[in-house]
């Protein structure tokens, strides 16, 4: 189920070998104004997402069935080996997917602290935790950065499910937390969802932008790649109603199909919608934060945008990197910010790029679960003074 650490750097492949291609090297750590890092944007912005969110909506997406099988708290604990006594602090514990199966194994001796930001989730875990009689559970409302909670404590387990793309300064964070992870035997593990380009229905709950794309009308290079069926439903749900999970799926499912096609990207240039900013917009939002990508498109597709491979992409290094145009080319359907996160994700959220900045936080890749479909999993130690 493990794997060694040495092997990690192989999982930089998260973001596929296309990453190493589009971005060789870490972009500079600051921004051009406003000293502002660039990871720092994306954690600001995603921050704001949230909170714009209604916090039933919110709960909609941490409790979606496909992190139900994406994420098995029996598989979970199990590589996290919780033992009754042990404390434990589930950063950023949402809902409790984590924290309630953990504070269960604890059998009533030892701790769980579930810390949030959203102080609108923290009174929600606190009712779960009290209706299971988890009294080993205790849910922390804490601030952005870090939180003098963590401090003067022993953690034997620090969990971190889908956060760390949060955290402002994660080098500055865990540096901090460092003095309080169980020197030895204390495990701090990051859990974090593949960066690959793809798709999950949960993609289609949150920030998808219907009414943009229904707006184009058919002859959208979105639209006409749907299968009608698909469209006519698409078009009967009111765009400020969340869509249910039958049609989240099968959106799921025709957008991942559409990711293999290359044409896409050209159509999606040359479709010009002023109301979204599409057509040639993205990929001036591209050239002004991200060179290294645009030269990539440019490489890949020629100077009329189309792409110039074969009809298909060949091999697999094709594959990827046509996903990731595609990917990149449909983005604004899904956020304002999103062409900035990918570039940001691209490299923080591979696991290699993880592996780095804890490295220089002060701890040591202990080992790599396998055992997670859509996430990866990194176990660290403190690294010896
Ligand atoms: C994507 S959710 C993941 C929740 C849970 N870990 C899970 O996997 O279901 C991220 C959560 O982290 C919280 N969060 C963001 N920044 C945080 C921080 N600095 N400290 C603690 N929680 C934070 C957010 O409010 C949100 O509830």
């Amino acid at each position: 189920m493990k794997r060694s650490a040495g092997a990690a750097a192989f999982l930089g492949l998260a973001f596929g070998a296309v990453a190493g291609l589009l971005w060789p090297t870490d972009p500079p750590a600051v921004a051009r104004s406003g000293g502002v890092t660039r990871f720092g944007q994306v954690a600001r912005s995603l921050s704001q997402e949230e909170r714009e969110r209604s916090v039933e909506r919110k709960i909609g997406a941490l409790e979606h069935p496909v992190r139900d099988r994406q994420l098995p708290p029996d598989v979970i604990l199990r590589a996290l080996d919780i033992q009754p006594g042990m404390t434990v602090v589930d950063i950023g514990a949402g809902t409790g997917r984590l924290s309630l199966p953990i504070a269960r194994a604890l059998n009533g001796r030892g701790r769980v602290f579930a810390t949030d930001v959203d102080d609108r989730l923290v009174p929600v875990l606190r009712d779960r935790a009290a209706a299971q009689g988890l009294e080993v559970l205790q849910a922390v409302h804490v601030q952005p950065g870090f939180d003098p909670f963590y401090r003067d404590k022993q953690f034997d387990r620090v969990v971190m499910c889908s956060v760390f793309e949060y955290l402002q300064s994660p080098s500055a964070f865990f540096e901090a937390l460092r003095p309080s992870l169980r020197p030895g035997s204390g495990r701090l593990a990051i859990l974090q969802g593949h960066t690959r380009a793809r798709y999950f229905p949960t993609d289609f709950d949150g920030t998808f932008r219907r009414a943009p794309l229904l707006a184009q009308g058919d002859g959208s290079p979105v639209l006409r790649r749907m299968p009608p069926n698909l469209r006519a439903h698409l078009r009967r749900v009111p765009v400020d109603l969340p869509v249910d999970a039958t049609l989240a799926a099968d959106l799921a499912v025709a957008f991942e199909r559409m990711l293999a096609d290359p044409l896409l990207v050209s159509d999606l240039l040359w479709h010009d919608d002023p109301a979204l900013g599409l057509g040639r917009t993205w990929l001036r939002s591209i050239a002004a934060d991200d060179r290294a990508l645009l030269a990539w498109i440019h490489v890949h597709f020629d100077d009329t945008h189309l792409w110039q491979g074969p009809s298909q992409p060949q091999t697999q290094a094709e594959r990827e990197a046509v996903r990731t145009a595609v990917w990149t080319a449909l983005s604004p359907y899904f956020s304002d910010t999103l062409p900035r996160e990918i570039f940001a994700r691209g490299i923080y959220l591979s696991p290699a790029g993880i592996v780095r900045r804890m490295q220089a936080a002060g701890y040591r890749l202990d080992s790599t679960v396998q055992a997670l479909e859509g996430h990866d999993f990194l176990l660290f130690s403190r690294a010896a003074n």
